[in-house]
């Protein structure tokens, strides 16, 4: 048995979780339960992070003391993600003093430790810049547009202060190469070639503390200041396993697969390998990066009034058909753009005309042609095994369309032999042709497992019954 660890980002809970971050945990719970359907074993990490400047202030204006505000947001996310069946082995808190120990021996080990050019890892400096709060980063004048982040839509801050900074510079040639080598995959490809791009514009060493933020980690050797959110953070990957000694550790780590959105590369990318190398760490085998939606052909935003709370949809549509619609509205691994009145359509369409349909239409004829039972062992006519290959390489979009093309061939099939007329006039015949749809159904059922595990449970509980019913329709018709 080998193992396979899965990660998500960990989320800020300045604000509440909206479908963009339960468009990554899906897609992440999907490969998790793909691999541990196959026998690996699996650690799938996800959770919350929990300090910084945006975090402490987000508190402030509700009024709360920073730990009580993370506690309670903490459990939305936990909660949603319960609701949503995400299968996660761990939710790390970077609040919990597991996470904290991690950091804080991960800062004392980077204060002894040397670059590759046999300087110091970490230096004292004065530093002055432009810091943009959303994005918890200093930003340069060409990251901005018109002097405002064009992520977060607000101006950077003038911060000037002390810090402690990573000697990023000296990481060059050495992330260059690892990177060339493929010692961390970077995918989809054009991801790698961004990276790439950062890495040729020149690597600007970077604060890894800082002076005037009281909520987050200590610097155990400069207790003035705290460690800068992002550094505390990319640690949840290490500190939820047990870094540096307990066995979960060396037995989990390297990660296989970190997965996250484009807005976040550059950490992932650059920072998060450059961290691990100066501990001599080895570094993710794989990081992949999915795309960006926005809705309606806007950005997300509570002031533009379109922000689509997963819970709606959830009640809409119930839980299997949320995570199908959300991971389907667009190629993942591309930019999309998601319209929720193209939901329903897709949900009548693809779901309950054609899955749910497909099932009803061949168990009704076992149960009303053949008492129930399978009339013969058929082979499926379509193997779908190629699922599986399209996931292991995060092509989610190719797996589902495979599983839906299965579905219409099926359907097709049916019309065009007439299966309901065969089944009175050639009742030997079209008992072949039942069976191996019902095959083709077993095939589908346990294919979707990842996608929709309990519709997949109950399409292949229904074929496994002694005395087959057609029963209750898979998707319900929405009003
Ligand atoms: N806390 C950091 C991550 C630290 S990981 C060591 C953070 N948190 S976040 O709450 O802002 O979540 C960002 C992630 O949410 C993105 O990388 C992406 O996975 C997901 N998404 C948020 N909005 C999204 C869209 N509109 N579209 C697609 N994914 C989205 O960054």
């Amino acid at each position: 048995m080998k193992k396979y660890y899965i990660t998500t980002p960990i989320y800020y809970l300045n604000s509440l979780p909206h479908i963009g971050h339960a468009y990554t945990t899906i897609a992440a719970d999907i490969i998790a339960r793909y691999w541990r359907r196959k026998g690996e074993e699996v650690f799938f990490l996800t959770g919350t992070d929990e300090h910084g400047i945006k975090i402490a202030k987000a508190a402030q204006k509700a009024g709360l003391d920073p730990k009580k505000f993370v506690d309670k947001n903490s459990r939305v996310y936990s909660s949603l993600w319960k609701k949503l069946d995400i299968s996660y082995d761990d939710f790390i808190r970077t609040s919990e003093k597991r996470h904290e120990k991690a950091v804080e021996e991960f800062l004392n080990r980077l204060k002894n430790a040397e670059t590759p050019k046999k300087r110091t890892v970490l230096y004292e400096a004065e530093y002055s810049g432009l810091y943009c709060e959303g994005c918890e980063a200093y930003k340069n004048e060409t990251d901005l547009v018109d002097g405002i982040c064009p992520d977060h839509k607000t101006k950077p801050t003038i911060l000037k202060e002390n810090n402690w900074f990573f000697r990023l510079s000296d990481y060059d040639p050495v992330l260059k190469k690892q990177i060339g080598l493929n010692r961390m995959q970077i995918l989809p490809e054009v991801r790698q070639k961004e990276v790439v791009g950062f890495i040729k514009q020149g690597l600007a060493d970077f604060a890894i503390s800082r002076a005037n933020v009281g909520w987050g980690v200590r610097l155990p050797f400069d207790r003035k200041q705290t460690v800068y959110v992002w550094v505390d953070a990319l640690i949840n990957y290490l500190s939820a396993i047990g870094w540096p000694d307990e066995t979960k550790f060396k037995k989990l780590w390297p990660a296989d697969l970190h997965l996250m959105g484009k807005d976040i590369l550059k950490f992932h990318g650059v920072i998060w390998p450059a961290m691990l190398t100066a501990l001599n760490i080895d570094l993710p085998k794989r990081i992949f990066i999915h795309g960006f939606f926005t809705v309606g052909g806007e950005k997300m935003s509570k002031t533009i009034g379109n922000v689509i709370k997963t819970e709606e949809l959830l009640k809409r549509y119930g839980l299997d058909a949320t995570r199908y619609l959300l991971i389907s509205a667009f190629p993942f691994g591309q930019d999309g753009d998601i319209f929720i009145e193209t939901f329903d359509k897709k949900y009548k369409g693809v779901l309950a005309d054609g899955l749910g349909n497909l099932l009803s239409r061949v168990l009704n004829l076992v149960e009303k042609s053949y008492d129930g039972k399978i009339p013969v062992a058929v082979p499926s006519p379509r193997k779908l095994t190629s699922v599986g290959k399209y996931l292991e390489e995060q092509k989610i979009g190719q797996a589902i369309s495979t599983i839906e093309d299965a579905i219409v061939f099926a359907n097709q099939y049916i019309d065009r032999v007439k299966l309901w007329q065969m089944v009175k006039t050639n009742k030997d015949e079209a008992g072949i042709v039942v069976s191996g749809l019902c095959s083709l159904l077993r095939e589908i059922g346990l294919a979707l497992e990842p996608f929709t595990p309990s519709t997949s449970a109950e399409i292949v509980n229904r074929l496994d019954s002694d005395k087959i019913k057609k029963g209750k329709p898979l998707f319900p018709s929405i009003k």
